[in-house]
């Protein structure tokens, strides 16, 4: 951090309680949700309560989850990632939300279909074929057949369900994940989808299958229940992949998922600075809040000096940086919160060292973390 912004200035507009009409916070620093798989058979355990308590103690406002699964047999390829179904897991999901809010923090969980992404043959259900909009995998290539009607509606019931055991279990709102190239994000990119019934073809018949998701759930928790919805423009297979290419296609995406009952878009991209669209300096969550009105989550190498694919395809760590760019944005009114991904998973007192300018105390980004809940 450069002499620019003080310590005061930094906690005043990081630091100070937001009000989002269906959701109050502490702080504007919300948790990114980060697959950690340390839920042996998807069972979250005290040691996965206890690391993200750790984030609600130290001025983290809003917990996201790790993206934890819907009910279907093909939601995963790996064991150790949490289910968000089954007493077994919904009771570890209970003792999570307990252990934050006696923090003071809040948490929501972020439910998770990986669609055509999952190699066949894997995960806790190897014998269920892999489910997608038209079979495809990130690189178009067909590896299974297109979802029926029947498992469509099958899918959204999960989510719906999902959802409602949220709001029974005690969480502040729930995340959809319609981001990164999984299910719902196969549904919405022309590449993954080529059905010629109502879920493809034009962008907002790609949408239809989100938009189904979104109303079940609101139908399923209510009117004042806050519902997320995750959203990116790139994919793991394609980093400039763009479901808009307009301000004009973005408003035709957000419109309708807003009208199904979407409350708060976390817009994700890898690096929060880069301008969304020629012609503005808007990054992607700016122009969603600019198009929707609704509040949005920015995120993507806050603090550091990589972007988080380059620890999937390099094995790269980050160092630490000041947030300057981010204090900047944030007072222009660009952004409602702010994700913090890499540098929180490092270092569960990342959020209070910023508050109290402990700048010397960050600790960097090393792939080594991945190891232990820290
Ligand atoms: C280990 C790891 C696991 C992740 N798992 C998820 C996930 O389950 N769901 C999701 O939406 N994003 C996931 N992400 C992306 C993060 O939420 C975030 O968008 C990304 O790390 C960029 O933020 P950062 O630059 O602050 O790390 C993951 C990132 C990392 C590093």
């Amino acid at each position: 951090m450069t002499k620019s912004h003080t310590a005061e200035q930094v906690a005043q507009k990081l630091f100070q309680p937001v009000d989002l009409g269906k959701l109050q916070l502490a702080t504007r620093i919300v948790m990114a949700p980060m697959t950690r798989a340390f839920s042996p058979n998807g069972v979250p355990g005290s040691d996965v309560a206890a690391y993200y308590r750790r984030r609600a103690e130290n001025g983290v406002g809003l917990i996201v989850t790790e993206g934890t699964l819907i009910n279907h047999p093909a939601a995963t390829d790996n064991v150790n990632v949490p289910n968000f179904h089954g007493e077994a897991a919904l009771n570890g999901w209970k003792k999570v939300v307990e252990e934050v809010h006696a923090a003071g923090g809040k948490i929501i969980p972020q439910i998770w279909h990986v669609g055509m992404t999952r190699k066949p043959g894997t995960g806790p259900h190897p014998e269920a074929p892999s489910i997608g909009p038209s079979g495809l995998n990130l690189e178009g290539v067909k590896e299974a057949e297109p979802m029926s009607i029947e498992e469509i509606e099958q899918v959204v019931k999960a989510y719906a369900q999902a959802a409602a055991d949220a709001k029974r279990l005690g969480f502040d709102g729930v995340e959809i994940h319609g981001a990164h190239g999984y299910l719902i994000d196969q549904f919405l990119w022309e590449r993954t989808n080529k059905r010629t019934d109502r879920y493809g073809g034009s962008l907002l018949a790609r949408a239809q299958f989100a938009i189904e998701v979104v109303e079940a759930v609101r139908e399923a928790v209510g009117p004042d229940f806050p519902i997320v919805l995750r959203l990116s423009q790139w994919k793991s297979a394609q980093y400039d992949a763009k479901l808009a290419r307009t301000p004009e296609e973005l408003e035709q995406l957000l419109a309708p998922l807003v009208q199904a009952g979407v409350d708060i878009f976390h817009c994700s991209t890898r690096r929060f600075w880069e301008p969304e669209f020629e012609g503005s300096d808007l990054n992607f969550a700016g122009w969603t809040k600019k198009l929707t009105g609704k509040p949005v989550i920015t995120v993507g190498s806050i603090g550091l000096n990589t972007d988080f694919m380059s620890l999937f395809k390099e094995g790269k760590g980050a160092e630490t940086t000041d947030i300057d760019g981010l204090l900047e944005r944030l007072d222009r009114g660009e952004f409602d919160l702010v994700a913090v991904g890499r540098a929180l998973l490092a270092d569960p007192a990342w959020a209070a060292k910023i508050r109290d300018n402990r700048l010397d105390e960050l600790i960097p980004f090393k792939p080594e973390a991945l190891q232990t809940l820290v």
